[in-house]
Order: structure tokens, then sequence, then C-alpha cells
């Protein structure tokens, strides 16, 4: 077959860049959210699977579940509203969630009802790149607001959003990761009602994160939800079951006021989400959760110390990161010298993949010696052998470390 057609004149403007094909991943792979394969419960779910689909498999012969609808299977929105009640402080009912698939769905439909391009969204300066991405496509400004140890600096918030109101402009919510931030893996303490500033006529904040999502996450204690707190209901809760179960399931979740699920479900064209992730991970949440994320959590602070005593050792004070409380992530600055854009490259060829900061803020100066690290999937070895090579070449490109276990280098 000839493949000599030229689609070219005929792609829209606009369009991102092209992909490049897959050629594998990298040795040391500390990018992306991936998740620890050695830990994945798969006989659980080959056992949940099993039960489930001998009981519901006659429901995938039909669209939306037959009778549970267009929001997604019942026994797991059943699961999500206890596990919202217990671990969120959210009191919901199952036609206030709509399953997603993945919370990248989630981001898009929020979106898809509130912006138009030219908008203002208040955010973290430092910022999810997929939330990043995707203002950038919708032509939004993004207002990032830096974080401190706290996560959103609220003065930061307060100033930044009466210097919008001066300026006449009505930003359409605040995007916040609250509760295990990302790339910093902050946590925003929640303060009194009364303390939080006020947003201006209209705005609203959107409380666009995964609690299941960052609830398997090292800190055992997390705030209740925005969502749960606020008193006029201006807030959207998403979340994910990507880092408490697995990315590849694709099971996500929106929460909010029936108001705005209505206005949100038509820009669901998809014709629902995969079904049978739904039912298995309803059937395996219910016994197992807990007890999945206890583990989980187990993995995460033995694999995060890993990544702090490997840094430690190779780039001694040319790495700087904060003692995180959760998450799967560390956000590292290197001398102002280093730029991540740059380091990317030579790094992958040696074989190990970062994360470079620019693209995980709004702010590019700011984030140009920063990379984030994610040391959830590979082995405590694979840690440990990734970060000496990525010392290696980043002595080599920009000189620094200039010392490795306290050796200094040629
Ligand atoms: C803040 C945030 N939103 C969305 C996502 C995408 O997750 P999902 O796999 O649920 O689509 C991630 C993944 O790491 C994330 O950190």
């Amino acid at each position: 077959m000839s493949n000599s057609f030229d689609f070219a004149p005929l792609l829209r403007a606009g369009l991102p860049p092209a992909a490049q094909k897959f050629t594998g991943s990298p040795k040391f792979n500390f990018v992306g959210g991936h998740g620890d394969q050695d830990q994945f419960p798969v006989d659980g779910l080959i056992a949940a699977a099993n039960t489930a689909l001998r009981r519901e498999g006659r429901t995938l012969a039909t669209y939306g579940f037959g009778i549970d609808g267009p929001q997604g299977y019942r026994g797991l929105r059943e699961f999500l509203v206890r596990k919202l009640k217990s671990d969120a402080g959210i009191g919901c009912t199952i036609d206030e969630i709509l399953i997603t698939s993945g919370s990248l769905q989630a981001l898009d439909l929020v979106n898809g009802v509130f912006l138009a391009p030219g908008d203002t969204v208040v955010i973290e300066r430092d910022c999810y790149q997929g939330t990043l991405n995707r203002y950038a496509r919708l032509g939004v400004n993004p207002v990032g607001i830096p974080l401190d140890g706290d996560g959103m600096r609220i003065d930061a918030l307060s100033n930044a959003l009466d210097d919008l109101k001066r300026r006449g402009v009505r930003p359409k919510f605040i995007y916040t990761i609250p509760t295990v931030h990302n790339p910093t893996c902050t946590i925003l303490p929640r303060r009194p009602a009364g303390s939080a500033p006020k947003t201006g006529a209209g705005a609203r904040r959107s409380d666009l994160r995964g609690r299941l999502l960052l609830r398997h996450h090292l800190g055992r204690q997390t705030p209740p939800a925005l969502y749960a707190m606020s008193q006029r209901g201006g807030v959207v809760h998403i979340g994910s079951f990507s880092k408490s179960i697995g990315p590849a399931l694709r099971v996500g979740y929106i929460v909010a006021p029936w108001e705005l699920m209505s206005r949100i479900l038509p820009l669901k064209q998809d014709a629902g989400s995969g079904a049978i992730e739904q039912i298995v991970l309803a059937e395996y949440c219910s016994p197992h959760f807990e007890q999945r994320v206890a583990k989980l959590r187990q993995g995460l602070r033995s694999k995060r110390d890993a990544m702090k005593e490997a840094l430690n050792e190779q780039f001694g004070t040319a790495a700087e990161f904060d003692d995180t409380k959760g998450g799967m992530f560390l956000w590292v600055k290197l001398p102002d010298n280093v730029d991540t854009l740059k380091l990317y490259q030579p790094a992958l060829a040696a074989g190990v993949a970062i994360n470079p900061g620019p693209e995980w803020s709004t702010d590019p100066v700011h984030s140009k010696s920063r990379m984030r690290l994610c040391f959830a999937s590979p082995s405590h070895d694979e840690i440990r052998q990734g970060i000496a090579a990525l010392a290696e070449v980043c002595h080599r490109e920009f000189g620094v470390p200039t010392r490795i276990s306290n050796v200094r280098r040629a």
C-alpha cells in the first residue's frame, strides 16, 4: 500500500507538535506518576474480576450499565460516597459523582464547562504539567501563586486576587492541588473559615485534585477536602484511582453539586468510561482498599528515603529539597547555573529520565534549575544507580555537583 498521501495540508491550525514514536522506557525512569509494579495487587484484582464479572458481566452488553445510567457503575459510586465521607469529610450522593476516564478527563470536563479563550485562572506557581498544557491549549491565562512548605501561599493568593480585581480581571476559578501537591508534595493546612481570602464576586474556587489519588501517600492524617469545608458549595472535587490502585485502569471521578453536574454530563460524549475497570474496582476496593493503601504508604516511604539518601550522597548540598510528608515525587532545586531543560537530553542518553522544572511551572526563571523526580516506580537499586548516573551527567554538563560522597570530582 502506498504511504504517500500527504495529510499535512488538511490538518487544522494550532495542533500540538507531532508525537514521537515510543521507543521503550528509559533504564532509570524518574518521570510520570507510575506505581510500583512489584506491589500491584494482581491476585486481588483477578479474584475481584472473577466474582464481579460472573455477577455483572451481562451488563457489558449495554451502554451505560443498563439501569445504572451515564454517571458510571453504581457500586463504584457507592464505594466513593463512603470513602469520601470517611477520608475527606465530603457528604455527597451518588448523583453528585461522575466516573471519568482518569482525572485527566475530569479536568477536561470541568475546563469545558468553565473556560473560554482569554479567561484567567489562579493556580499554584508550580503545577501539574497536564493542567498547564490544558490551559495553554485553551488559551487561558494562568496566574501562578508561589508555594511554601504549606502549599499555596495564602498571603500571595490574597495579593494576587486584589491585583486582579484592581485590573478588572475576574478569574474563573482557583485550581489547587491542596493535599499532596504535584510537583512540590506540600499539603495545604486547612484554616478556620474566615481566614481564607475572599475570592471576589463570581470567582470559583475549584478543588481540582484527587484525595484518593493522594490518599495513599506518606502522611497519615490528611485535612478535610475543600469541598467539605465550602459553605456556599462553590467547589469541584476531582479524584482518581491512578495512584491508589493503578494509572492504567484510567478511572477517576468528579464530585460536584447536581446543578453543575447537570451541565458537565452533556460534555461527556464518550458513551461512558470503561465498564470492566469500574466493576472490578468496586469489587476489589470495598474489602481491600485500606490494606492496599497502608502497604503503598510503607513502600513509598522507603523509596522516598532511598531517593533522598541517593541525592544527598551524590549531589550533597547541590541538591535541595524539602522533607515531604506525602506524595511520590521530590521537587529538587539544583544550583542556579543548571538548566534542567538542557539537562534532560544528555540525562536521557545516559538512561535517566527526569521531568525538567519549567514543564511543571508557570515561572520559567524560578523553575529553570528545578526538576521533578518520581521515586514510586524504580527499585531501590535503580534509584541509587540512576541518581549516581544523573550526578555524572550533571557534572559533565554543568560542573555540579563538585563533590560526591564528600570526594572532590576530577
Ligand atoms: C494533579 C493531577 N491531576 C491529574 C493527574 C492525572 O491522573 P489520572 O491518571 O487520574 O488521569 C495527575 C497524575 O499524576 C495529577 O497529579
